[in-house]
């Protein structure tokens, strides 16, 4: 068996199933032991509700950890820094306080808590009822300003503005690049909207939960190819449907 790049996201995804879980990371860490295999968790979360979950959901230490909806990549999760080769490919025409101050004039977007506003993000909770009026015209608006964004709406709750070169899925293809793993060796697994860029970047093998949002199964729908995979289970019971699906768990 050969080495592969696992990537999951964590809320509802990795985690939800504590069960499943054991048994998936009992799996993955004997896979890194013996053939080398890196474990990627991309999540929303900022590094300080990450750090959160790892005192609540026994987690193995990723061998890079990439948050805030790729926009942070950090390759030691215990130290407060990352990566500032991917945090110059971000700022490049990024002006964060525009962002905010063209956001303000919609009175239905709620700012985030203030740990997940983040230097290449913007975070609000937005209603779906009020989504379908507000991200047409917030889009016109930022296009109009010649701002550098984009939208990501996940679980009919959450708005993240991001650069345009910052999601999930671009983020797994800079740790790719620099690790030269190619995407059929790559498999990324999620739930919600912010995980659409990881499964849409290139061909890597997908998992998508049985626990799936509606964007993200609506998305697989007119998505559909046999490097994708709707699993029955839900959360890491999925990932490990999924990963035995592709033929990665083989022994
Ligand atoms: C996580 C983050 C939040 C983000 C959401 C969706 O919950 O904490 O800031 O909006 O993911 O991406
Ligand atoms: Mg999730």
């Amino acid at each position: 068996m050969t080495a592969f790049l696992f990537v999951t996201d964590l809320d509802n995804t990795l985690v939800g199933d504590d069960t499943a879980l054991k048994e998936l990371n009992q799996k993955l860490s004997q896979h890194r032991q013996d053939h080398g295999t890196k474990i990627v968790y991309a999540t929303g979360r900022s590094l300080f509700l990450y750090r959160q979950l790892t005192t609540e959901k026994p987690l193995l230490t990723p061998d890079a950890l990439v948050t805030a909806v790729g926009t942070e990549i950090y390759f030691n999760p215990s130290e407060d820094n990352f990566s500032p080769e991917w945090a110059q490919v971000l700022s490049e025409k990024w002006n964060r306080e525009q962002v905010v101050a063209c956001a303000a004039n919609y009175s239905d977007l709620v700012p985030q808590p203030h740990s997940e506003q983040r230097p290449f993000k913007v975070s609000y909770y937005l209603t779906p009822q009020a989504a379908t009026e507000v991200l047409p015209q917030l889009e016109s608006a930022l296009q109009a300003k010649d701002l550098n964004f984009k939208l990501v709406y996940s679980g009919d709750k959450d708005l993240d503005i991001l650069p345009i070169k910052g999601d999930k899925g671009l983020a797994v293809q800079f740790l790719r690049q620099k690790w030269g793993v190619d995407a059929k060796q790559t498999v990324v697994c999620g739930d919600s909207g912010n995980d659409i860029a990881l499964f849409s970047v290139g061909e890597e093998r997908g998992i998508i939960v049985g626990n799936a949002r509606p964007e993200l199964r609506q998305w697989y729908q007119a998505n559909q190819t046999d490097y994708r995979y709707l699993a029955q289970a839900q959360c890491s019971g999925g990932i490990i449907e999924g990963l035995n699906h592709f033929g990665f768990l083989k022994n």
